[in-house]
């Protein structure tokens, strides 16, 4: 299987109930490494355009305000199937409907407030990872 990087942010959620440590080492367990990482604030600026795509939509406001409301993890990690595999570890968007055992099921509060973001494919992985860090900020080992 190929050697993919994808792009997980902790939200504010997730760092305001003390998850991070839990979250990360459910992505090295799987084979998920962290290949670039920073504890960021996000700006509004940078909320509305990582969100871009959903700037139509009615939830729109809420989701940059929430994202905004304290800092978050990101991080590129790097792993086979690393797009899927991450998503699998989330579990689905709404915490209610999210499989047992996922991180979402297991931490987050609502759809609003669900502890963490992944990219959806590939092609968002590569422009997702490019919009937080430049490439020598990702690392080997
Ligand atoms: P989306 O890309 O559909 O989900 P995912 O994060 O699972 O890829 O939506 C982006 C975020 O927008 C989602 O994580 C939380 C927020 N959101 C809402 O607040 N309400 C909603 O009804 C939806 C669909 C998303």
């Amino acid at each position: 299987m190929a050697i993919e990087r994808t792009l997980s942010i902790i939200k504010p959620d997730g760092l305001k109930n003390h998850h991070i440590g839990e979250i990360i080492s459910r992505f090295e367990k799987a084979g998920l490494t962290p290949v670039g990482i920073r504890l960021q604030q996000l700006s509004q600026k940078e909320a509305e355009g990582f969100y871009a795509v959903h700037s139509a939509r009615g939830f729109f406001k809420d989701l940059v305000s929430f994202m905004t409301s304290g800092p978050v993890v990101v991080m590129a990690l790097e792993g086979e199937n690393a797009v899927q595999k991450n998503r699998d570890l989330m579990g689905a968007t709404d915490p209610k409907k999210a499989d047992k055992g996922t991180i979402r099921a297991d931490f987050a509060q609502s759809i609003d407030a669900n502890t963490v973001h992944g990219s959806d494919s590939l092609e968002n992985a590569k422009n997702e990872i490019a919009y937080f860090f430049r490439e020598t900020e990702l690392q080997k080992y």
